[in-house]
């Protein structure tokens, strides 16, 4: 992400304000509004956050043509599905690439609740993507065979083993298995890890295998996952400056290979728990054609049909007693738009429908440890304030307006922390969100400097949810909107 664009992963309903652990008790959101603070970075941890190359063993092949790699598993609308998704055959990247034909292998998943013994056989859909870029010196590439099947009928709170791949071809996996969630609002999702702008960097591994040893049930992958449109530029690959490398290039050629290497990275974790992706704006890669979000629209199965969005770009689901809502900010959010359409009836189903005690939440979410390295700055530091000409971003770009509003009114900048932030400390790591009970969630920060000799837990507090409160708001805004 640039500095300026931020991830929203679901809604925000009750405003609440976060604040550092204190000693002892944790903090409650009715605790609040907390006094403002600031923890300087230690720029000695600044150092050496580079790209993993592409050689590194996490990021090689490991099967023959035809078997699945990059397994992953993603949540279809509530606990009785789950997607399997995975990859066969060999991308490629060059002149003249031959795109593969997906009809040429199956899509099966083999599933039961015993391990070696599989009940169940589903079956489903194939693809493959280009990403084509007419211009001189540029590399076009054509995708393995990207492999999705729903599973459907699964017991809830149940353990599953499953192999997928092509049994005609003598091409199965080997045995993976997760376990679906539970059923009732009162049991409750364990631990709900949040990640945005992971990348594929040293910290970007860090930040995984921190995440992996806190064990969630489920992952949140909030928007710019592999920066593959970063790998020939930023990521110092070879080519100094986009556009002295390529005058003649409209667009920025992303490197596509980047995204198997991830998947192969994230395999381990995403073959065993199921992950949730949105689109940031390092998906949208465009390329020849006005053609954008290419591979992030074929290589994720996510429940928008069965959400009722009918666009990868935004959908619902429940799990373990919560309802998760992905919203899409890089497509149309507009009030006439179709995504807020749909949020609203989203919204009201499950005002109506679904049980009381449901959890919505909303946080904001970034630094998973990409290679555009760790903001250490802020905007109202003495000096910071960012010129009115700065370099301007691929996507996204900065708004020149002064705030019409507040202690800034008429400024460009704040010259303070502002009220609404409690704290900021500048690190690389991801966010833990537990649900206790109806009314409880607890949130941690983990950061990854464990330089920073003590407890990773950088940020911890209790999120209270005030179902009074928030009910009569909706009734409000649905009756106003009606
Ligand atoms: C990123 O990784 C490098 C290499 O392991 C480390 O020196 C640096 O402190 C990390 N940066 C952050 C912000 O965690
Ligand atoms: C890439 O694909 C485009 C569109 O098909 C084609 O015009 C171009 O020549 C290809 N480039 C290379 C290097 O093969
Ligand atoms: C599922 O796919 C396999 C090939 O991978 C095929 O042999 C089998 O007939 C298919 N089953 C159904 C029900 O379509
Ligand atoms: C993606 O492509 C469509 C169709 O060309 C275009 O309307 C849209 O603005 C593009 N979105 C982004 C974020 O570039
Ligand atoms: C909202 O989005 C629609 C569809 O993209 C567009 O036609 C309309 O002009 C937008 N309205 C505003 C106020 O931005
Ligand atoms: C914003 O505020 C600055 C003073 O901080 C002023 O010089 C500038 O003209 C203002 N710009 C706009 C667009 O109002
Ligand atoms: C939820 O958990 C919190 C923290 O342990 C506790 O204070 C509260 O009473 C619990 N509420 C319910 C409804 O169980």
């Amino acid at each position: 992400m640039t500095t300026t664009d931020v991830h929203v992963f679901f809604l925000l309903l009750c405003l609440f304000s976060p604040k550092v652990a204190a000693h002892g008790r944790i903090p409650t959101t009715l605790d609040g509004p907390f006094s403002p603070r600031t923890r300087r970075f230690d720029p000695s941890l600044r150092l050496g956050s580079d790209d993993v190359p592409m050689d590194d063993p996490k990021l090689a092949k490991k099967v023959g043509f035809n078997f699945p790699e990059q397994i992953a598993l993603a949540i279809s609308f509530s606990h009785t599905s789950m997607w399997v998704s995975w990859v066969t055959g060999d991308a490629q990247i060059g002149k003249n690439v031959m795109p593969l034909d997906p009809s040429t292998v199956g899509s099966e998943v083999w599933y039961g609740e015993e391990s070696g013994k599989y009940s169940f056989v589903q079956n489903g859909t194939a693809m493959v993507y280009n990403q084509l870029y007419p211009f001189e010196g540029l590399l076009n590439y054509t995708s393995g065979i990207i492999h999705h099947v729903r599973l459907d009928g699964l017991k809830p709170g149940t353990r599953y083993y499953y192999k997928c791949g092509d049994s005609s071809l003598k091409a199965m996996s080997k045995e993976h298995t997760f376990e679906t969630f539970p059923t009732s609002p009162d049991h409750f999702l364990r631990k709900i890890a949040v990640v945005g702008d992971l990348g594929l960097t040293l910290n970007s591994t860090s930040t995984i295998d921190h995440l992996s040893k806190n064990d969630p049930s489920l992952i949140l992958m909030v928007g710019d996952l592999s920066y593959a449109n970063q790998y020939l530029t930023t990521g110092g690959k070879g080519v100094p400056c986009y556009g002295c490398a390529f005058p003649d290039a409209p667009i920025r050629e992303t490197y596509q290979p980047r995204w198997d290497g991830w998947g192969r990275f994230m395999e381990p974790l995403t073959s065993k728990i199921p992950m949730m992706v949105i689109e940031g704006n390092h998906e949208i890669e465009p390329q020849a054609r006005g053609i954008n979000f290419s591979s992030y629209l074929t290589r994720f199965a996510v429940p928008s049909l069965e959400s009722h969005s009918e666009s990868n770009f935004y959908y619902s689901f429940n799990a373990g007693g919560i309802h998760f809502i992905m919203l899409g900010a890089y497509i149309d959010y507009n009030q006439t738009g179709a995504q807020y359409a749909w949020l609203k009836k989203d919204l009201l189903k499950v005002d109506r429908e679904l049980p009381p005690g449901l959890w919505q939440l909303g946080i904001l979410l970034g630094d998973g440890g990409n290679i555009e390295q760790i903001d250490i700055e802020h905007a109202d530091d003495p000096g910071k304030c960012p010129s009115k000409n700065p370099s301007i971003p691929e996507f996204g770009g900065i708004c020149h307006l002064n705030f019409s509003s507040g202690p800034a009114k008429g400024k460009f900048c704040w010259d303070q922390q502002p009220e609404w932030s409690a704290f900021r400390e500048s690190s690389f790591g991801h966010g833990i969100l537990e649900v206790i009970n109806s009314t409880y969630a607890l949130w941690t920060w983990h950061r990854n400097q464990d330089a920073y000799k003590e407890s990773s837990k950088g940020d911890q507090i209790y999120i209270v949810r005030q179902p009074e409160i928030c009910l009569a708001n909706i009734a409000k805004v649905s009756s106003k909107d009606q």
